[in-house]
């Protein structure tokens, strides 16, 4: 195992806010390994297993996976990921943690680690914003890059630029699924925002402007903090 303690950043911020799509532009830039809850569950949910429909059962209606079964799964991953020759800093954190409870676990398993959570960006967009965002999405099922019909479309229509994959809509992505999502991410999720911003720990980053002055404004306000090791 990796003996330095890792720095780890969170991404937060409503479905459909780009925290996959900034997680895969600024992650490499910074040396963090991205891990999204979200790209874990639908790893398990494309095989055949009893685990992938359980996960399924929550997915595709846009409910919370219970957080025990979260919680396992994700430290299992960064475990993984992080051990050995890893040559990352720590992780960036995509769609976890999403309410109070995955937070104080979080908090918890980082202390045991000797870890440290450099900063929580907020990446910010408007509600009535989302719901276009998250309908117009394509993805790619098999690298998991993302593109949007009309605001980032791939180069050729429905192919994945990354590894010429056929792109597909997520289950997910449906009015229904999206207006619960919606819902619990105001009534659970926003809330852990003024846990971490109390700790001195949030930056709030304007979410409704072009996908790359978004990570430019991201990586700028990172990269000092990690300087000051
Ligand atoms: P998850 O996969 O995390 O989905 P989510 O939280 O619903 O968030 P999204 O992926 O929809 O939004 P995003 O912010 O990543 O947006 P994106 O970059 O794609 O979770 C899925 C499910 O798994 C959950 O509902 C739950 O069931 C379960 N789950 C996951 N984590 C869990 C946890 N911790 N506990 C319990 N259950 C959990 O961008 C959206 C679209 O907008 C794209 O088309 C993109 O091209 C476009 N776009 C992005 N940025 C811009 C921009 N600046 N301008 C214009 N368009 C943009
Ligand atoms: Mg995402
Ligand atoms: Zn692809």
């Amino acid at each position: 195992m990796a003996e330095k303690s890792a720095a780890h950043v969170i991404i937060m911020g409503p479905q459909g806010a780009g925290k996959g799509t900034q997680a895969a532009l600024i992650a490499p830039r910074l040396h963090l390994e991205h891990i999204s809850t979200g790209d874990l569950f639908r790893e398990v949910m494309a095989g055949d297993s009893e685990l992938g429909q359980e996960i399924r059962s929550y997915v595709d209606r846009g409910a919370l996976v219970p957080d025990a079964l979260t919680i396992r799964m994700l430290m299992d991953h960064v475990d993984h990921v992080l051990g050995g020759e890893s040559e990352m800093r720590g992780m960036l954190l995509d769609g976890f943690p999403r309410n109070q409870a995955q937070a104080e676990a979080l908090d918890l398993a980082l202390r045991e680690r000797g870890d440290r959570l450099v900063s929580v960006v907020h990446v910010d967009v408007p509600r009535e914003r989302l719901m276009e965002r998250l309908t117009g999405r394509l993805v790619c099922p098999n690298c998991g890059a993302t593109y949007h019909r009309g605001f980032n479309p791939p180069k050729v229509e429905g192919v994945c630029d990354v590894c010429g994959s056929s792109l597909i809509q997520r289950s997910d992505d449906t009015p229904e699924a999206v207006e619960r999502r919606l819902s619990i991410y105001y009534e659970q999720t926003a809330p852990v925002l003024d846990y971490y911003r109390a700790k001195g720990l949030l930056l709030d980053v304007d979410g409704d402007r072009p996908i790359v002055d978004v990570s430019e404004r991201i990586v700028e306000a990172l990269l000092p903090k990690f300087d000051v090791d």
